[in-house]
């Protein structure tokens, strides 16, 4: 006899990590694995800020180490509505603000608040997972539209008009794009705003790389228009190079009133989540107030490393790809032909490569299926490395 666990929780995938199990099983014969599955820049050669690792240190010694308020440190509020000002030219007060630990509890608050049994929530085909998983853990079900490959990954306008139906409770952009790199034009979040307000739909939009682009600057839907009611994520541990420490924030930019309901609902489950990391949510303040320069460095280290890696990958037979305008993920197609799915080439290129890639599938199984992802966050010496894994593995026999 076993216990039965739920369906819903047996229904969570994650592709980005469900595949580190075989990798861990080809590290364990004694071979090394170029791991180009999870974006951590952490994990590489981005060190987190002297004076932000600095700032949590003070935090924890002068003894901000009890719980904080559920919907943020005040003071971290303050700064982020300091920040989306001068981003986004977005004005929202401390009271539209709720600190979580990472843009993912975000998700999990926002969904389990918003979507109910048959609900229906538009997200880009392909996605970020936790906005599909969650969604069908409430019971509720993600609707892809399309994203058009040869267009950069631009969204299909058209099809996402298709798409909304009865049950739509909001439609989601993530721009920069995870998996696909795409950064969204202003002309396509104005179409989408229009399309929302014609419904009387919210815009979700993840911003989580918006500081990371190489030459086409992000715009958040929040700048084009100011009257669709948005909810807005974003977070630090990409940006401020703190994934460990998992803080990310939630805008409710709301004119009419129409959000009130549900962030109030929002915020009740907060309360009952207790608090984000309080000493981490003061470091914070130090990430958005102090010195930006590693920005600078970042984005520059990665554009030369997205350069390589899509020079390399062009020049593959039986790959393709576009050149990601932003975040630090390639999702690349397989022209090949003979492959049985993109797991099987994702499989096969770890066993004969030495190279953890993560399967379109995992993004999207229509939009993403015979692509895969990998992240260029590596030095230009690793990537070379792991471009020639692929490339042995191409040559190795089914
Ligand atoms: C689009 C997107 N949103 C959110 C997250 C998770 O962010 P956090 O670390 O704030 O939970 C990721 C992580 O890869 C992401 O790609």
């Amino acid at each position: 006899m076993k216990f039965k666990p739920t369906a819903r929780a047996a229904g969570m995938e994650y592709a980005i990590r469900d595949l580190v199990l075989p990798a861990r099983e080809i590290e364990r014969s004694g071979t090394r694995v170029i791991r180009l599955n999870i974006g951590d820049p952490v994990a590489f050669d981005f060190d987190t800020p002297e004076h932000i690792k600095r700032a949590m240190f003070d935090a924890v010694l002068e003894g901000n180490n009890s719980y904080g308020d559920s919907e943020g440190y005040l003071e971290l509020r303050q700064a982020i509505a300091e920040r989306e000002k001068a981003k986004n030219s977005n004005s929202v007060g401390t009271e539209s603000i709720v600190v979580t630990t990472g843009i993912t509890e975000g998700i999990q608050l926002l969904l389990g608040a918003m979507v109910d049994n048959g609900d229906e929530l538009l997200v880009p085909g392909p996605t970020y997972p936790p906005y599909s998983s969650v969604t069908r853990y409430y019971g509720g079900k993600p609707v892809p539209y399309r994203t058009i490959e040869e267009k950069g990954w631009r969204p299909d306008l058209d099809d996402i008009r298709s798409r909304i139906s009865e049950r739509t409770k909001a439609i989601l952009i993530v721009s920069p794009n995870n998996p696909t790199g795409a950064v969204y034009r202003e002309n396509d979040l104005r179409e989408i705003c229009n399309i929302a307000g014609e419904h009387g739909l919210p815009v979700i939009s993840d911003e989580i790389y918006d500081m990371l682009t190489y030459g086409t600057e992000h715009v958040s839907p929040s700048r084009v228009s100011k009257d669709v009611p948005m909810v807005i994520l974003n977070g630090f541990s990409k940006s401020y190079l703190v994934t460990g420490w998992r803080i990310g924030y939630v805008v409710f930019r709301d004119s009419g009133g129409y959000l009130s309901d549900l962030q109030d609902a929002f915020l009740k489950e907060a309360r009952a989540r207790l608090c984000a990391s309080n000493p981490a949510q003061r470091a914070m303040v130090a990430a958005l107030r102090g010195p930006q320069t590693h920005l600078t460095r970042m984005v520059k280290a990665l554009k030369e490393r997205r350069d390589y890696t899509v020079r390399r990958l062009n020049e593959m037979d039986g790959i393709s790809v576009t050149a990601p305008e932003g975040a630090f993920y390639v999702f690349p197609r397989i022209d090949a032909p003979g492959w049985k799915s993109d797991r099987d080439f994702v499989l096969h290129v770890l066993k004969h490569g030495h190279v953890l890639f993560v399967n379109g599938s995992g993004f999207d199984s229509q939009y993403g299926a015979m692509h895969f992802r990998s992240v260029f966050l590596a030095p230009v010496d690793v990537m070379a490395e792991a471009m020639d894994g692929l490339e042995k593995a191409l040559r190795t026999a089914r």
